[in-house]
Parts: C-alpha cells; sequence; structure tokens
C-alpha cells in the first residue's frame, strides 16, 4: 500500500499522532529466528505495526510457511520469508531494525548462561552477517544470555568496522514488562499507568528493578520490595519452571519485543522522548555495558541515561551484580575475540 492509501485509513489518526504532517516513512524490519517460539509472535506483532512497510523473517527451519501464514494479514508491511543461510543476506539488504531471537531457550534447571556454548556461535554468525549486509541496523538482541550476547555482537561488528555502540541493544524490556505487572499487582494501581525502571543485566541478580522509583507511587513495606524484586529477578526461571521443559518465555517476550522495536521506529522516525530500558554500552557504572534508561533517536542511542536516586536496597543490589555482570561481559568479549 502507498503512503497516500494509508493517510486516508481509518488508522492514520494513530499512525500521524507525533508526526505532524509528515508521511510514514519506509522502514524495514527483520527478524532472525522468526519461526521460533518467540519470533512467531513477534513477527505476528510487527506485521500489525504500522510503521513497518517491509517484514523480512529468517530463520533456518519452517520459515515459508510462517511467512506464508503472516504475509495473508491486511496491513501495511509486505512479508518475504527467507529460509536458508544463502538467503540471510537478502533479508538483512536494506535493513532499518534488526530483531534476534534465535537460539535455543532454556530447560529447567538451567541458567541462562548454560545457553552460551550454542547461542554465542549463532549470534556470532547472525552479526557476521548484519556487519557485511545492513551496518547500519538497529539491533535489537534477544538471544540469551543477553548479559554476553551483546558484548559478543559489539565485537563482531568492531572487527568488521566501524563499530557503532548507538545501533547495538539488548532487549531487557520484558524486565521491565514484569516489573511494571508484578508491582501494579501488589501496590494496587492500575498496570497501565505504572512506570519502573529495570537496570543492570538480563540474567537474576543482574537484573535490578527501582521500585523506589516506581510510579504511582505506593506504600510498601521493605518485604513487599524484597519479594517484588525477586520475583522480577526470577520471572524468566517461573516461566520455564511453568512450562516444564517446553522452553521460556515466548508470548509475553514477544510481546516484550515488539515494544522494544516499535521505539526503535519510532525513534528512527524522530518522534522526540521516546525512552526505554535496554543494555548497552555504558559509562553509567564502571561496566562497558549496563542496562538503563535510554533515550532513542534518529541515530539509535540518543543519550544513555543516569540511574537516578537509588535506595540502600538498591545501591547493595547494584554492587552485588557487577562481578556476575562482568564476568558474563568478559566471557562474550573473550568469545568473540579469540
Ligand atoms: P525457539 O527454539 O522456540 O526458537 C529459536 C529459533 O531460532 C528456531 O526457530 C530456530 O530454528 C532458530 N535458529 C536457530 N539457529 C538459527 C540461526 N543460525 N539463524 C536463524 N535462526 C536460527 O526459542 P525461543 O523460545 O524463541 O527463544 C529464543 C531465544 O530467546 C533463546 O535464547 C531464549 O533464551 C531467548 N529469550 C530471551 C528473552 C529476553 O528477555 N531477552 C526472553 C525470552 C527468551
Ligand atoms: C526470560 O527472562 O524469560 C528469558 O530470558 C528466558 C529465560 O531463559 O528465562
Amino acid at each position: 500500500r502507498s503512503i497516500k492509501s494509508l493517510a486516508t485509513s481509518p488508522s492514520s489518526h494513530i499512525l500521524r499522532r507525533g508526526y505532524a504532517s509528515e508521511a510514514v516513512p519506509q522502514r524495514k524490519v527483520t527478524v532472525l529466528g522468526a519461526a521460533g517460539g518467540i519470533g512467531q509472535p513477534l513477527s505476528l506483532l510487527m506485521k500489525l505495526n504500522p510503521l513497518v512497510s517491509n517484514l523480512a523473517l529468517y530463520d533456518i527451519a519452517n520459515t515459508p510457511g510462517v511467512a506464508a501464514d503472516i504475509s495473508h494479514i491486511n496491513t501495511r508491511s509486505e512479508v518475504v520469508g527467507y529460509a536458508s543461510d544463502a538467503e540471510l543476506g537478502k533479508a538483512l539488504e536494506g535493513a532499518d531494525v534488526v530483531i534476534i531471537p534465535a537460539g535455543v531457550p532454556r530447560k529447567p534447571g538451567m541458567t541462562r548462561d548454560d545457553l552460551f556454548n550454542i547461542n554465542a556461535g549463532i549470534v556470532k554468525g547472525l552479526c557476521e552477517a548484519i556487519a557485511r549486509h545492513c551496518p547500519k541496523a538497529l539491533i535489537n538482541m534477544i538471544s540469551n544470555p543477553v548479559n554476553s550476547t551483546v558484548p559478543i555482537a559489539a565485537e563482531v561488528f568492531k572487527k568488521a568496522g566501524p563499530y557503532d555502540p548507538k545501533r547495538l541493544f539488548g532487549v531487557t524490556t520484558l524486565d521491565v514488562v514484569r516489573a511494571k505487572t508484578f508491582y501494579a499487582g501488589k501496590a494496587m494501581v492500575p498496570v497501565a499507568e505504572v512506570n519502573v525502571p529495570v537496570v543492570g543485566g538480563h540474567a537474576g541478580i543482574t537484573i535490578l528493578p527501582l521500585f523506589s522509583q516506581a510510579t504511582p507511587k505506593a506504600n510498601l513495606s521493605d518485604e513487599e520490595i524484597t519479594a517484588l524484586t525477586k520475583r522480577t529477578q526470577d520471572g524468566g526461571t517461573e516461566v520455564v519452571e511453568a512450562k516444564a521443559g517446553k522452553g521460556s518465555a515466548t508470548l509475553s517476550m514477544a510481546y516484550a519485543g515488539a515494544i522494544f522495536a516499535d521505539a526503535c521506529l519510532k525513534g528512527l522516525n524522530g518522534v522526540p522522548d521516546v525512552i526505554e530500558c535496554s543494555f548497552v554500552q555504558s559509562t553509567v557504572t564502571d561496566l562497558p555495558f549496563f542496562a538503563s534508561k535510554v533515550r532513542l533517536g534518529k541515530n539509535g542511542v540518543e543519550e544513555v541515561l543516569g540511574l537516578g536516586p537509588l535506595s540502600d536496597y538498591e545501591k547493595e543490589g547494584l554492587e552485588k551484580l557487577k562481578p556476575e555482570l562482568k564476568s558474563s561481559i568478559e566471557k562474550g568479549i573473550k568469545f568473540a575475540t579469540q
């Protein structure tokens, strides 16, 4: 559909909010791992996003069926499936945003780091292709362990050069989504109004929700804050155990991934004040990568925002998470530079 026909469609008000009278730009989004547990619902949600004009779905298995299925939906984007390594370049060419949910998920009893041996190689290969075919795209890294896969991607991009840290994001939105849901339930406030920053990384104690900054404010006890923090940190494990060997979070992750990709697209399109938490190259702490609030813009990261005032409990959590996060980052760097 042309931009002209979009402008006259019933959803054009929504499309145009924040753009004044400018047309909606063409934007290509590529999903790597599109036929997986996350990939399928995430691709569906990207197909529903009016900011997307071209949706490229790549996987090493089952892509044709998923792409054919999604392509019948009568929304703006044109969908093309890419099914083999030989087609990866075409899937990536011209991409504005590349979302990566490729790789194996956890089973009960595993940590995210237990996925390193398989997923590190998958992510490295995909990032080498990204460096060749769409070096200017914004990368949304979902594959675990995010605390290591993002540093792996950075090293791959450095080797291929030039590396632009503003374009590389570890997706930690699911931690924020969980923190908001759990906080709303405990604080008895409307979930749609809740905001909670989540900083650090994306594994166990490296996930640090800042409930002292949560809004709307609520008078929660120290015990309640401790329980909320622990539940947010263990949210992934809660789902892994409930799925009992059939994988990890897919539907909530697809939702979270769609929110983050939408924020990237809005930033690219010049919408002001788009802020999300993400695991990015950072000087907020002494660690080279750290999740915190990030302002998104036309070049990706416009500004990495500071942590703001922390409670004593959060300060303690911050110091506790640093050694684990540091070692996960170093493990990724070592893998990619060897
Ligand atoms: P899944 O096994 O259902 O799907 C993974 C898909 O990746 C499969 O379709 C597979 O064919 C594909 N794949 C494997 N190697 C590939 C390659 N080289 N190129 C392209 N595709 C490839 O797994 P899932 O449940 O969708 O989870 C995917 C990853 O996302 C896991 O590593 C999981 O731990 C992670 N995850 C991250 C978060 C987060 O918050 N960042 C949340 C949930 C899951
Ligand atoms: C999550 O937080 O749900 C994901 O990182 C998947 C997992 O292994 O927990």
